[in-house]
């Protein structure tokens, strides 16, 4: 048997249905390639868990390094300062290209340690300053040190021949505010001085990313914000056919058909259902995959979906799951297919039999790890697809 190429889990080795939002990447590195100037305001790509956000990122990453950028990558988590990995980040990433070598590395690491401190741990008074400043005034010193970091990273760079600096940041919904206000008041400085600066952030997070960005920065929504949607019937058959192809297998149409409507255009499910497919068909080059391999191949995947919902469920307290289960069943119809439905935080409080405030702990812990997001004003919503389906079977279970 050929070496299984799905990868549920994992960047996918073709990243199928992608070509609007690569090709808004591509008009970005190529500005930045051709001019050696900012590209404009952030952009940020959006989507629920499983969507592929960091996949694209990844690939984004990738060609950015085609194109002669040197890349950095962060991604965020809830409760951990963003702006001092950035900055070690970006200053590694110089060194590894050898930007900055010989005596001018100890300048520059110099440099970056000084900037890390500037910029946090933990951030939270500098975050207060900088909402209040007015955008006319002298920026915050944090600010300023960020700011001056980056100009400096990708001016070194552009000298050194290389084509400018392309920033990564991934789950920005779990930045804290303050250290978002910061960046997003760097990247608008920077913005003023355009040609000097020949760099590109590109950033990705849950749905609530914008509402979260345009909190923190009153400004924040002049980022560029896409939605990134489910894979369509072609993107879903080219993520299922081209990885087989590569290897002289090809795919039945009625498999194809099999898998795309249990996954529905959801990316992880169709590795997950693809991947299980290969596996039952162990093949060979030459060989065709058929709708009977599919069908053999489901329960491996379903089992496989269930424990990554289990392990959640598990993960949570008593309360937390009291929270999940009021959710659940206050939750309608899912509208949007990927989207799990909103809920407001009061019913569920209600249905608990408590007060909002007193439901406030399981509802922050579920936050943190990512299980919940808000969902507008009141609202929170689960953020893995099914997830609201599987937690009101398992109250309903009692489990
Ligand atoms: N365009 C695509 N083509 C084929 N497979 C994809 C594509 N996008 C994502 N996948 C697959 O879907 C799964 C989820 O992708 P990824 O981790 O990038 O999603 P995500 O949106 O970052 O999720 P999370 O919010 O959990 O971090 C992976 O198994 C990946 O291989
Ligand atoms: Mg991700």
């Amino acid at each position: 048997m050929l070496t299984n190429p799905y990868t549920p889990g994992q960047v996918p080795r073709i990243l199928a249905g992608r070509a609007p939002e690569l090709s808004l990447i591509r008009d970005r590195l190529a500005r930045v390639e051709a001019y050696g100037e900012l590209s404009g305001p952030l952009l940020v790509f959006h989507a629920p868990r499983g969507i592929g956000k960091t996949s694209l990122l990844r690939e984004a990453q990738r060609e950015a390094e085609e194109h002669g950028f040197v890349t950095a990558w962060v991604a965020c988590a809830r409760r951990q300062p963003l702006l001092s990995e950035l900055v070690d980040r970006v200053g590694h990433a110089l060194e590894v290209a050898e930007v900055v070598t010989g005596r001018g590395a100890g300048g520059w690491r110099a440099q970056v340690q000084k900037v890390s401190l500037q910029v946090g741990p933990p951030g939270v008074q500098i975050g207060a300053e900088v909402s209040r400043a007015p955008e006319t005034s002298r920026p915050p010193a944090p600010v300023a040190a960020l700011e001056d970091l980056l100009h400096d990273a990708a001016t070194k760079v552009r000298k050194r021949g290389g084509s400018g600096l392309a920033l990564f940041v991934d789950e920005l919904h779990a930045a804290m505010r303050p250290d978002a206000a910061v960046l997003l008041n760097a990247l608008q400085n920077l913005d003023g001085r355009r040609e000097d600066n020949p760099l590109t952030v590109i950033g990705a997070g849950l749905p609530s990313t914008p509402e979260e960005l345009t909190k923190a920065a009153t400004f924040g929504e002049r980022t560029s914000f896409v939605g990134l949607r489910l894979l369509d019937d072609r993107g879903s058959k080219q993520a299922l056919v081209e990885p087989a192809r590569l290897l002289g297998v090809s795919w039945d149409d009625r498999a194809v058909a099999a898998v795309e409507r249990s996954a529905r255009g959801y990316p992880y499910f169709l590795q997950l259902l693809a991947h299980a497919a290969w596996q039952a068909a162990r093949p060979d080059e030459g060989h065709k995959i058929t709708a009977a391999h599919v069908r053999k191949g489901l329960p491996a995947a379903e089992e496989q979906l269930e424990a990554m919902y289990r392990a959640r469920w598990r993960a949570a307290t008593a309360l937390e799951q009291d929270f999940m289960a009021a959710m659940a069943a206050e939750a309608g119809a899912t509208t949007e297919p990927g989207e799990e439905p909103a809920v407001a935080r009061s019913a569920v409080a209600t249905r608990m039999g408590r007060t909002s405030r007193a439901v406030s702990m399981p509802r922050d812990r579920l936050l943190d790890k990512g299980i919940v997001e808000p969902a507008g004003h009141g609202l929170l919503r689960f953020t893995l697809p099914g997830f609201t389906e599987y937690v009101r079977t398992q109250a309903a279970a009692g489990a």
